[in-house]
């Protein structure tokens, strides 16, 4: 996955015997070790690496869980209680797999949004934006299916509802609601594809996540002032600078991780999920997790008909739609300059954006009511507009800052301001003297 030239070479004779015959230790080496990257990155660059941790993490504790979790309507709810109370540290498996969910999303978020800033979705790495996207769908697929699996009453109610928009699709949507139910309501058999999923989906992430890090290395990284590597002294060796900023970087979110897993456990999830799934009973306020929020505010800002479009379609094209645009990203942003740094009126909006997305979230935990309604519609009309109208006129109009000739001249110009000798430790280190 290295893209360049390999500087492997064995020291050992069963190093060379390998190499002859299976060169892994030489891709790993050109991957993590030898391998350049910008020598100004900062820690918006590490959550890549965080949520490789953090799939693993959900990987390995999920396998654990399904060893004791039972996926049937009858004994669903009863058997995470006996994970909780009489399996060996039962309790701290499902609470890091349940709180790693969460974390996983803020570290996504985070990194979608590290990309949207430094225009990391531009050419040539457009691929790599996509893959992306996909994994970002994998990941809500993946998601909302295991968020059924304890069968409590937000499981089962949050099913019902999320399946239901399927049949706002004209001819096929009750098919599609069949299909994915395995009958006419959640049930039984509705419970079981969902464990089957749930189980598969993570190995397919994982796969296009090796996809997603081999474009990356086919590309090079992009870095804080959007311009490309021109010369060895732009990069420092993956390892030991980007292993160490990297390994610190998880541990403060691992710590950050363990704060909730021990002291707050329940925090980020629903109190009716503890309550056995009753279909006779709709609980008062069904709401999904936190990360679906912003989606499910969207959704529900549409109460009118669009001509022949109703309103319940309205709002599941709109939810749809809202992730769809971001497969577009790369070719609606028309600005020749890569990143927000040097973009003021860009940044701007960004940052706007970020706000009016948490805003969303926000709404999204609101009943669709009074005030609520008005200002989903607005915020889903800002989130819409961001990237259908700020992106591409933006970028034809707007007066980009200097840009400096490479990477190395706007880190020394930097360090000048600011009286510091070189904090990356890179013009010290041998790996980037030409
Ligand atoms: C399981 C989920 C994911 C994993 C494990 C992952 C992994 C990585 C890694 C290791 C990097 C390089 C380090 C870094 O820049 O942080 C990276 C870069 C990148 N990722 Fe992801 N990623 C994931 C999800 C996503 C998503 C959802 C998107 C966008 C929708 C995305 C877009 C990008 C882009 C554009 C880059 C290049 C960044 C640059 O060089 O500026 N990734 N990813």
């Amino acid at each position: 996955m290295s893209g360049g030239h390999s500087t492997y070479s064995p020291k050992t004779g069963i190093g060379r015997w390998f190499d002859a015959r299976l060169p892994l230790p030489r891709l790993v080496h050109d991957s993590f070790v030898s391998y350049p990257v910008p020598r100004n990155l900062n820690y918006a660059y590490t959550f890549g690496g965080i949520l490789s941790l953090m799939l693993v993490v959900q990987i390995v504790t999920g396998i654990v869980l399904a060893m004791h979790y039972a996926a049937s309507t009858e004994l669903a709810f009863d058997s995470v209680e006996k994970i909780m109370r009489d399996v060996n540290s039962g309790w701290l498996i499902r609470y890091l797999h349940a709180n790693g969910a969460s974390m996983f999303f803020i570290a996504v978020y985070i990194h979608i949004f590290r990309g949207l800033y430094y225009g990391s979705y531009k050419a040539p790495r457009e691929l790599l934006w996509i893959l992306g996207v996909i994994i970002y769908l994998l990941m809500m697929a993946t998601a909302f299916m295991g968020y059924v699996l304890p069968w409590g009453q937000m499981s089962f109610w949050g099913a019902t509802v999320i399946t239901g928009f399927f049949t706002a699709i004209p001819l096929v949507g009750e098919w599609i609601q069949t299909l994915l139910l395995g009958g006419f309501a959640v049930d039984n058999p509705t419970l079981n594809r969902f464990f089957s999923l749930h189980y598969l989906l993570p190995f397919m992430i994982a796969g296009v996540v090796v996809l997603h890090v081999w474009a990356l290395h086919v590309t090079g990284q992009t870095n804080p002032t959007g311009i490309e590597v021109k010369s060895k002294t732009d990069t420092v060796a993956f390892t030991p600078y980007a292993t160490i900023k990297d390994g610190f970087a998880m541990i403060v979110f691992l710590a950050m991780f363990a704060y909730f897993v021990f002291y707050i456990p329940n925090y980020l999830g629903h109190a009716d999920n503890y309550i056995p799934a009753d279909p006779l009973k709709t609980p008062a306020h069904i709401v999904p997790e936190w990360y679906f929020l912003p989606f499910y505010a969207i959704l529900r800002a549409i109460t009118f008909n669009i001509g022949p479009i109703d309103s319940k379609l309205g709002g599941v094209l709109a939810m749809f739609g809202a992730i769809a645009v971001l497969f577009f990203v790369p070719w609606l942003d028309t600005s020749k300059v890569r990143s927000a740094v040097y973009r003021p009126w860009y940044k701007l909006f960004f940052w706007l954006f970020l706000v009016n997305a948490v805003f969303l979230g926000w709404l999204g935990s609101r009943p669709a009511e009074g005030w609520y309604i008005p200002a989903m519609q607005v915020s889903t009309l800002f989130y819409f507009a961001f990237f259908l109208v700020v992106m591409p006129i933006l970028g034809l109009i707007e007066t980009p800052r200097r840009l400096p000739n490479s990477i190395t001249e706007a880190v020394l110009e930097k360090n000048k301001g600011s009286g510091t000798a070189h904090p990356t430790g890179a013009t010290a280190s041998p790996e980037t003297k030409g």
